[in-house]
């Protein structure tokens, strides 16, 4: 993966800069008139992320009623179910910013489609109907086995092509069964910025980088990247393992 690799003191350090930098891409964007699309992920460091941004909002020059939000990735489970990456997004940022609930979109809940298919039918609608060609940002988490989103290795999820979504059973992180953006979805981005922290992710993050470029199917976050930009966020531990 050719990647820029910003490295932070701690996990703090990194959901500041982070979010400083979202909303300084927010307002770019916003002033060359288009509506910015942020894909959203779940994680522990991605929450830390969205509460900065929540944070940091005020003053930043954001406006958030012309923000499109989507997510990258989310648990099938109920619509309140702790669990569910929306949920947890909408506590820490989208409740606590005016963004405009028409322009965010959520991936199904269990309540909302009969199984992660027709979730995973819905969503690649919604992003047909309201998507555009290009993802501003996408933030991914990254799994201490290398898995992005819901793209863990060895799953059949890492060879669906022409089509921007799958269902995901048999997850090896819990909830068993998930939804994601697919590969060919996430290429859609113009930056993706990678947010990781902490020991455990330091040999993924080692494999991420690797030359020549692992298999997918061992290190699927060697596969992503944004068009213009793709930027590697670690913490000190997680980047302890690179040279
Ligand atoms: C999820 C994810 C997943 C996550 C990574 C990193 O819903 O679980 O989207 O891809 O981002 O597993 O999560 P942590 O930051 O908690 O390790």
């Amino acid at each position: 993966m050719s990647a820029q690799v910003v490295r932070h003191e701690d996990a703090a350090a990194l959901a500041t800069a982070v979010a400083r930098a979202l909303l300084e891409r927010l307002v770019a964007v916003q002033a060359d008139g288009r509506e910015p699309q942020v894909v959203l992920t779940g994680g522990t460091i991605a929450r830390e992320v969205h509460r900065e941004v929540a944070r940091l909002t005020p003053g930043s020059g954001v406006d958030w009623s012309r923000v499109v939000v989507w997510w990258g990735d989310e648990r099938f489970v109920g619509p309140d179910d702790p669990e569910r990456n929306a949920g947890q997004a909408r506590a820490d940022l989208l409740d606590r910013v005016p963004v405009d609930p028409a322009k965010v979109f959520a991936m199904a809940s269990s309540a909302d489609a009969a199984s992660a298919e027709e979730g995973a039918d819905a969503y690649a609608a919604l992003l047909e109907t309201h998507g555009t060609d290009a993802f501003d940002v996408v933030m991914l988490g990254l799994g201490p086995d290398a898995h992005v989103a819901s793209l863990f290795p060895g799953h059949r999820a890492l060879d669906v092509a022409g089509r921007p979504t799958v269902a995901v059973h048999d997850s090896p992180k819990p909830p068993p069964d998930r939804i994601s953006l697919t590969f060919d979805a996430l290429a859609r981005a113009r930056a993706v910025w990678l947010l990781v922290s902490g020991e455990g992710k330091a040999d993924a993050v080692a494999r991420t980088l690797a030359t020549p470029r692992p298999q997918r199917h061992d290190v699927p976050a060697a596969w992503v990247g944004g068009t213009e930009e793709t930027v590697l966020h670690l913490d000190r531990p997680a980047a302890s393992r690179l040279p």
